[in-house]
Order: C-alpha cells, then structure tokens, then sequence
C-alpha cells in the first residue's frame, strides 16, 4: 500500500474507556426506533420527568437570552447560585452549609466525575451498593479504583450496612476507601432511614473511609422525607442535581457540597475539565427554588402512578417488588418469570409496547432476575401499560 492519506493505521484503544453501555439508553433507543415505526411504545424505562422546568425558569431563561451575554462564570458556578443553593439546605432541611462549600456542576454527572478524581487513587476501593445507578461503577472503573459490591436484597431495603462494610472489608487486607450511597435508590427507590444513615456515618467515621452520598431524588418521597447526610457529617460530599425533582435534564445542572479539604481540588478540576457549568442553565435554576408548589404537584402526580402500579402489577404477575418509598420506580423480581431479564424486557416491548429496564443494567450479578419500571410518566401511560402486561401472553 503506497504512503498517503487513506493507508491503514492500526491505532491503540484504551482499555479504560471501554466501559460498558448505559443498557437504559440502548433500550430507550430500541424503544424510539419502534416508535418512528408507528408503533404505540409506552415509555416507562427512562427516568426523567414527563413535565417541563417550571413557568418562571423558562421566563428567567428568556430574559438571560435577551439580555445578557452568557459567557463562562467561575468554574465553581455562579456566587447568586451558590448562595441560593446553600439557603436550600436551610429551608428544606433546616441544615447550614456555607455557600463557599456548594460546587454547580454540569448536572451530577459532572459531579461524580469531579468527586471521585478529588477523593479517590486509582486503585483505592470504593463500596457500593448492587442494585446501583450504573455510572458509579463505570465511571470508577474508567477511574482504574476498585469497585466494592455490597450484594443488597429486600432484607436490608436493598441498602448498605455496618455488616455489609465489615463483610466487604474483609474480603481483602486493602481497606475501604469510600463508600456511595444514595437514598432513595435508583433503581430500587427504597430509602435509608435515619438511624440507619447514623449508624453508616459512624461506621465510616470511625474506619476513615469518605462517605458520597448522591441524593438527587430528595424532594420524591411518597412518606418519610429524605434526611441530608449533612445532618450527620460535616464534612460527607454530597451529590445533588436539578434533573429530577426540579424537572430540568436537559439543562444539565447539578451541584456538590464538599469538604473544605477537596475543594482546591475540584476547583481545579472544574476549571480544567468543563471551565464553567453552563450559564443559561444556571441563570434560570436561580428562579427553581422558589417554584416549590408546582414542583410539589408533579411529586403529588408521580405518587399517584406509584400507587396504580402498586396496585396493579402484582395482577400482572409482578408480585415481589421493592419498597418504592421514593425516586420513580419500582424494581421487580421475576425470578419466577425469567432467568434473563434483557430478553424478558426485549419480548415485553415487542408483544406489548411496554418499554422497561432489565436489571443487569444495576446489577451485573443477579440483575438477569430483575427489572425496572419508571413512573415518571403520565397516569392514563402507566394504567394502559398495566392493562397489556395483564394481557401479555408471555
Ligand atoms: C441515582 C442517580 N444519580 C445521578 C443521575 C444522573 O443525573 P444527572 O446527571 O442528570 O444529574 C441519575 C440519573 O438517572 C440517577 O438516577
């Protein structure tokens, strides 16, 4: 082959970045061809709110693209944010956070990735708890640091606990390095209760282990309102977003509040990897805290699919299901229906139009037994999808 542009090269592939697929988006995709097919798809695999950001942040966004120049801001976010969001914490949880601690991110994705690159080496060992949210694992190992299963099932909420930890850590004469937790869960939305979250605090406390606590869907809860890790631990990093409860994923915006030993760090980070969060979303978000009444009606909303799918999935042979005290799901165990649950989710939206998530996507081990469904959607989508699973000849 003579030298010149079009010649053959073959190049190296990082095996880091070779994580695997975020398995709801493949079947959100697979879901949206069978749609523009003209098929009548009912979505209940992805998690995001049906209902667009509340009436004065779109108006606040108007204004910032009418009047103002929307260049980069600090790397840590806008101070007005930062300030608004740490007054958050004393409205909605009677909890004082300096704003100078409060970190905006490019939604709590870019907080993770913030996060774990301040607190972890590679090679540290970081506990989670299997079912999770995928990207913790996948981002870790893209990280090169240990990821910790802490195998969870409905005797324990699907949560960690001291006897998980102590179990886990002595599975190797490497210490644990840090802990996630999240509560309520994706994709269980089950919650850690209070006295629970004191013993994990402690437990952590005392074994020196840095304990992230993502809890982007405080604000869903359905009886108990979720507690701050705040509360218990000062200097816990907190992962926080404005997808869920205040309706707004595509806006890309989320937040941290970090102990004063990361936050050079993840300055720095910040500034390097993104330069800013970016600044429409942030000028509107100003406005979110105070649309608390709307935001209130779509949890209201969100708790009424719960119940007619509590109601009516069990009449449609999914009978063991997780606590759903909060977030927008319910994962199922069909054990008895399934031993692979991508190709039960797969014959579910080709014989009925159902789209839902096969639990391998939370958990690589025993997830070919369990599946997800999402009630972020409308209650006419959730009773229509109850009716063909109630049908479906599987
Ligand atoms: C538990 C959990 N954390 C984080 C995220 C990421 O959200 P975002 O990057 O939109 O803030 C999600 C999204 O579904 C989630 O379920």
């Amino acid at each position: 082959m003579p030298p010149g542009p079009n010649r053959p090269v073959v190049l190296k592939v990082a095996k880091r970045g070779a994580i695997p697929p975020f398995i709801v988006m493949d079947v959100m995709r697979a879901a949206n061809e069978r749609e523009a097919q003209g098929e009548d798809v009912l979505h209940l695999e992805v998690g995001q709110p049906g209902t667009s950001a509340p009436g004065p942040v779109l108006d606040a966004a108007k204004d910032a693209l009418s009047s103002d120049l929307l260049g980069y801001t600090d790397a840590l976010g806008l101070w007005d944010l930062r300030h608004r969001i740490a007054r958050h914490y004393q409205e909605f949880y009677g909890v004082s956070v300096e704003a100078g601690r409060i970190v905006v991110t490019t939604g709590s994705s870019g907080g993770f990735v913030l996060a774990f690159l301040s607190a972890f080496e590679a090679g540290d060992r970081v506990a989670l708890a299997s079912p999770g949210y995928p990207a913790y694992r996948n981002i870790l190992n893209a990280l090169g640091v240990e990821v910790v299963d802490l195998e969870t099932g409905p005797e324990t909420n699907f949560q960690p606990t001291p006897e998980l930890l102590d179990r886990a850590a002595r599975g190797s004469p490497k210490p644990l390095d840090g802990l996630i937790i999240a509560s309520p869960s994706n994709p269980t939305g089950t919650m850690i209760h209070a006295a629970e979250l004191k013993d994990l605090v402690e437990y952590c406390r005392d074994k020196g282990i840095r304990l992230i606590s993502d809890e982007i869907y405080h604000g869903i809860t359905y009886g108990e309102a979720a507690e701050t890790v705040l509360a218990h631990m000062d200097d816990a990093v907190v992962i926080n977003s404005f997808s869920k409860y205040f309706s707004m994923t595509g806006w890309r915006l989320g937040w941290m509040v970090v102990p004063r030993d990361l936050l050079r760090s993840i300055e720095c980070l910040a500034q390097n990897l993104f330069i800013s969060p970016p600044t429409l979303s942030q000028r509107a978000c100003l406005k979110v805290f105070d649309c608390r009444d709307e935001l209130d009606a779509n949890v209201a909303h969100y708790g009424e699919n719960r119940a007619l799918l509590l109601e009516r999935l069990p009449k449609a042979g999914f009978d063991k299901l997780a606590s759903a005290d909060g977030a927008f799901y319910i994962y199922a165990d069909i054990a008895d229906l399934t031993n692979d649950s991508q190709d039960f989710c797969a014959r579910m939206l080709a014989g009925t139009g159902v789209a839902a998530t096969p639990g391998v996507d939370f958990d690589p081990g025993r997830g070919h037994r369990y599946m997800r469904f999402s009630f972020a959607g409308q209650l006419a989508v959730m009773a229509e999808a109850a009716d063909r699973l109630g049908r479906w000849n599987r």
